[in-house]
């Protein structure tokens, strides 16, 4: 209780230290702390900048926690950066709440996955006037401030769909399309929406293919989808000979639909070559799927967080594109897409995206066998 003159003015002194030293942290001139805090990449150089990711969710694709999350950890761990990983769970707030956490702890560049251009460009409203970077990584914020795009070629994507639907449907008879869309919040949907129509509206215009449901799905969610698409069957009588879905989730909504009903397989499409996506092209359920290599994308972001955190210029060659978020043009990474199907099927396994463990389990060994896996 009682203090020394001299042990009171000590106190005083490390106080005011302490508040200096925490004040420099807090405005980020320089941290090399160790813990974050989900602990991850504790381990790294103590000189590197911390970086935060924040991802959206984990109902709209398998392919956040499963694909992003391992690749994004292993790029910056090859990096010697500390990363902290965050899911928002399709909570818009909770994303605010992480991304304002990550700052406060000390991380100098984000990569966001939003949740849409509206909370997005509030996030980086923010990290902005915090100095810190953000990156906007697979979906652009419209009207945003990221100093960097990294994707895929998502009119492209579409294109492969539409056109991938075409192909499995063939060409006998006027075939009736339902098109299942992705959320109408994200801006690759609507990319998506625009590269399929491009390939499909000629056919309705001309009478080749008849557009018989269209309808987009809230947040990408797949119960949502079974509901939709049910809705689409029963409006239809069930006729419904070929579904475009933006996903593999919205694939196997549809699927588990026409099995409910009991009516034979059609051509579905999908995106993200997921476990369950290859397993029903396998099973003959789906027709394709879109496969993007999370680990080119991963890598190209691990790479511009770097160059961000350091001040210096990324590798020539890594940005290839600029893509236009309804204000300003944003420097962008733009990979390409594959599309899949039972054909080119290795394609995934090859690339060392998926494992034969995690597709050719029970009734699906001997349709791997079959497809030569
Ligand atoms: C991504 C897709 C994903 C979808 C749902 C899109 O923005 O590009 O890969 O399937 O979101 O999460």
């Amino acid at each position: 209780m009682k203090h020394s003159p001299i042990s009171r003015r000590a106190l005083a002194i490390g106080l005011a230290l302490c508040t200096l030293a925490f004040a420099v942290a807090a405005c980020g001139s320089d941290d090399n702390d160790k813990s974050s805090s989900s602990g991850a990449g504790g381990t790294s150089s103590n000189k590197a900048q911390k970086v935060g990711v924040l991802l959206p969710d984990t109902q709209s694709s398998v392919r956040w926690e499963s694909f992003d999350r391992p690749l994004l950890q292993a790029a910056f761990k090859e990096a010697g950066v500390p990363v902290t990983i965050d899911n928002a769970q399709g909570d818009k707030s909770t994303q605010q709440q992480q991304a304002e956490q990550l700052i406060t702890n000390g991380a100098k560049v984000l990569l966001l996955v939003n949740l849409d251009s509206g909370s997005g460009a509030a996030i980086e409203a923010n990290a902005q006037s915090r100095g810190v970077k953000v990156i906007d990584y697979d979906r652009l914020t419209l009207k945003g401030s990221a100093a960097y795009y990294v994707s895929f070629d998502n009119v492209k994507v579409g294109e492969l769909q539409g056109q991938g639907l075409v192909d499995c449907l063939g060409s006998s008879g006027t075939p009736s399309i339902a098109e299942l869309n992705g959320s109408p919040t994200d801006n690759n949907a609507t990319l998506f929406k625009q590269g399929y129509d491009s390939v499909l509206k000629p056919l309705y215009d001309s009478g080749k293919a008849k557009k018989v449901a269209d309808q987009s799905v809230p947040d990408w969610d797949n119960q949502k989808a079974l509901t939709i698409f049910e809705q689409m069957l029963q409006k239809t009588s069930n006729k419904i000979d070929g579904v475009l879905a933006a996903n593999d989730g919205l694939g196997n909504s549809a699927i588990s639909a026409l099995k409910a009903r009991k009516l034979k397989q059609i051509p579905v499409t999908g995106q993200d070559a997921t476990p369950q996506g290859i397993q029903n092209i396998l099973s003959g359920d789906q027709c394709m799927t879109v496969y993007k290599a999370v680990k080119k994308e991963a890598d190209a972001a691990s790479k511009l967080a770097i160059a961000l955190a350091t001040g210096k210029q990324p590798e020539a060659g890594l940005v290839n594109g600029k893509t236009n978020d309804s204000a300003r043009d944003v420097p962008s990474v733009l990979l390409t897409p594959q599309a899949i199907t039972k054909d080119n099927i290795k394609v995934v396994f090859d690339d060392g995206f998926l494992k034969k463990a995690d597709v050719c389990t029970g009734k699906y060994a001997s349709l791997c066998t079959d497809a030569g896996l």
